[in-house]
């Protein structure tokens, strides 16, 4: 999506360790101008698929999701990052393993709020290896649902993430795919897709 990469060209900080920095417009104060673009885009993208649902976790996701949602005319429901001792039979639980913060956590979903009849999509702001995106999936196949399909704003593609998604036959749909960066040159390069 062209509007994205500019943006990330014009506001995007890049970070040793292959860090981008997005807290301009994306992860800590947010452009709904922007988001909004981005809900049309996936609209357009998911418009073949019968979606019910949106899901996301919590915390830089939610902001993007609601707005999103409001293309979808669905709820939108977050994955929570618990702590193993507050989990009890009412939720779906999952681990998943953070390698920027070196730490495994629990994220739950109530069964009140996913079951057999949803028909899901994904929305993150991040794919890097995907181990949030595989515990999301895991999450909605535990419950018996079904993933349509899963929107993410960037993907680090020099990263695993994306291909183990993709392979899994799963839609991924990102809207600006970062191929390599270069934090001395600021230099970006994205892969080339098929959107406005
Ligand atoms: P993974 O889920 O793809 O395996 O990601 P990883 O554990 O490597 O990343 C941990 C957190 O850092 C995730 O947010 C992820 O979205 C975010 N992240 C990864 N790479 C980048 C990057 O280059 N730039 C920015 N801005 N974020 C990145 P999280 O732990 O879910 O936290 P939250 O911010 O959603 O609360
Ligand atoms: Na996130
Ligand atoms: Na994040």
């Amino acid at each position: 999506m062209k509007l994205l990469e500019e943006r990330i060209r014009k506001d995007g900080i890049l970070k040793e360790g292959n860090v981008l920095k997005v807290d301009n417009f994306l992860n800590h104060q947010m452009d709904i101008e922007l988001f909004n673009e981005m809900g049309k885009e996936w609209k357009k993208l998911f418009a073949d698929k019968n979606i019910n649902k949106v899901l996301t976790i919590e915390a830089s996701g939610i902001g993007i999701a609601c707005i999103v949602a409001q293309y979808f005319n669905v709820p939108v429901v977050f994955a929570k990052k618990a702590q193993s001792i507050n989990i009890d039979g009412e939720v779906y639980s999952t681990k998943i393993e953070s390698f920027t913060h070196k730490k495994v956590y629990d994220v739950i979903v109530s069964k009140k709020y996913i079951g057999p009849e949803d028909h899901v999509l994904i929305i993150d702001d991040f794919l890097a290896n995907g181990c949030a995106l595989q515990g999301l999936i895991q999450l909605v196949e535990d419950a018996g649902a079904t993933v349509e399909g899963i929107g993410i704003a960037i993907e680090k593609g020099f990263q695993q993430g994306g291909k183990i998604i993709r392979n899994k036959g799963i839609k991924l749909e990102s809207l600006a795919i970062v191929d390599g960066m270069n934090p001395e040159t600021g230099e970006i390069i994205f892969r080339k897709q098929k959107q406005s």
